[in-house]
């Protein structure tokens, strides 16, 4: 049953919701000043490790694991980066914090800069999400003045500036290491790692890149204790812990952003958070984390026999009945992502949706590495013609192909990012690509949308 929980969301729908007299009012700041004044950063790093906080950004890398890897340099200064650059399509969750709950990030990269030794949080947003930015000077502004964040937060003599960066809207510098480059004012490229941003990130330092929602739950987490959020979680036995926000969209009656314990099932996501799908049609698929993420079926299924194996307990069920989780997605062969989903009602044309999709990677693409600078157009053009009727079936074997020899072979996961979504559509639907090839079915009658 879908667990409904408020804590970063707790002031959501308040008046003037943003401001720090109503996030005090709701215990704001107590935990960063505690932290600070009764804490080492050994034992902060120990609670966010037991609060199996899975990073927020769509690899759900353990937190507290990536912040045991920063050590400090005898020289150099280390740095905490915030990455609320969001371009995944169907994904706006960071954008609701931003807006709605901006102290909790400013709070979040005082008690992270502390754990992992910086004194400098940067906020990497980017530029058209103007509210978001304004809010968060506001919090930044009004922190300052009450001597939370600066020289001496709260008397005490560990100094946390907080900026915020803006970015000019390229999908590419959500990606770490791309996003460090244009923070330093380069062009936004990936970088090749190692060395990983622990070792020679921002300007060459020590740098814990975070997702924005993965820093804007910290305060609850030492507010709760790690282990106590781990296990509001429903998927605790899989150390995913905690809560945190899901969104859904597309072909649902009700699109929106909510905070629930870890581990909805996509129907419940579809049909008690999203209202059900649009016109009461059926779901033909649904994109479960940002666009790049492989798409699920309703009719797929777990297969997991073997007691001993981690889904047993979910054996046969179908996967939209699943907990969705870091973990249980990828035995469902998709990737959790950012937790918005996205749902295509039937009706939809899935080679037209591949086609948008493509449409999106192919002008993102940064260039740097050739699979995914040509992979993303041929997998393009072989679509379009596909669409326009002048496809063959070696074309539609080609798509298979292109996509499947850009995995792994590119600098960041953007290569990946192209060809899972590709790859899903494909193997999934193939009999719809081949009844263009054989003129069954015309672009002209194609539909992305539905009533
Ligand atoms: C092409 C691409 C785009 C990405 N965009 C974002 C993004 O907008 N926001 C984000 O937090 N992570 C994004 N990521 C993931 C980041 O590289 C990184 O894993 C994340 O910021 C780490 O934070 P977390 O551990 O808190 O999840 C993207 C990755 C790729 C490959």
């Amino acid at each position: 049953m879908l667990q409904r929980t408020s804590y970063l969301t707790t002031n959501y729908d308040k008046p003037e919701c943003w401001a720090l007299s109503l996030y005090e009012s709701t215990g704001g700041y107590t935990q960063a000043k505690r932290v600070l004044t009764s804490m080492t950063k050994e034992q902060v790093i120990d609670e966010a490790k037991k609060a199996n906080v899975r990073g927020r950004g769509g690899a759900g890398f353990p937190m507290g694991l990536k912040w045991s890897f920063m050590r400090p340099h005898a020289t150099k200064p280390s740095y905490l980066v915030l990455n609320a650059d969001e371009g995944e399509p169907g994904t706006h969750k960071d954008r609701t914090i931003m807006e709605l709950n901006p102290h909790s990030v400013v709070e979040g990269c005082i008690i992270a800069c502390f754990a992992i030794g910086a004194h400098v949080a940067y906020i990497y947003v980017r530029d058209e999400l103007h509210l978001s930015k304004a809010r968060l000077w506001g919090a930044i502004e009004e922190a300052k003045k009450k001597g939370y964040i600066g020289l001496a937060p709260f008397g005490v003599d560990y100094e946390v500036q907080v900026h915020v960066h803006t970015g000019a809207g390229a999908y590419i510098c959500g990606e770490e290491t791309a996003l460090l480059n244009s923070l330093e004012g380069k062009r936004g490229e990936p970088r090749l790692k190692p060395p990983f941003p622990a070792q020679v990130g921002a300007f060459g330092c020590p740098t814990t890149v975070n997702n924005l929602e993965t820093i804007a739950i910290v305060p609850t987490v030492m507010a709760l204790g790690g282990e106590a959020f781990s296990k509001l979680s429903g998927l605790h036995a899989f150390n995913d812990g905690g809560v945190r926000l899901y969104g859904v969209n597309g072909h649902v009656k009700t699109p929106g952003v909510i905070e629930l314990a870890c581990g909805p099932t996509l129907n419940e996501l579809i049909f008690d958070v999203g209202g059900g799908v649009l016109g009461d049609r059926k779901i033909l698929c649904a994109i479960p984390g940002g666009s790049s993420t492989p798409i699920l079926l309703p009719s797929e299924t777990i297969n997991a026999p073997d007691p001993a194996h981690p889904m047993h307990a979910f054996h046969g069920k179908s996967v939209f009945d699943v907990p969705l989780g870091v973990d249980t997605a990828r035995h469902m062969g998709t990737m959790l992502g950012t937790c918005c989903v996205t749902v295509l009602a039937e009706g939809t044309c899935p080679v037209l949706a591949m086609h948008n999709l493509m449409q999106f990677y192919r002008h993102e693409s940064c260039g740097q590495c050739t699979p995914c600078r040509e992979g993303g157009s041929w997998l393009l053009r072989t679509v379009d013609r596909i669409l326009d009727g002048h496809g063959t079936m070696e074309d539609v074997n080609n798509l298979s192909d292109i996509a499947s020899n850009m995995m792994g072979n590119t600098i960041c996961a953007f290569g990946e990012g192209t060809a899972m979504p590709a790859l899903g559509f494909i193997g999934k639907f193939r009999e719809h690509f081949e009844a263009y090839v054989r003129g069954e079915r015309r672009r002209a009658d194609a539909r992305l949308t539905v009533a």
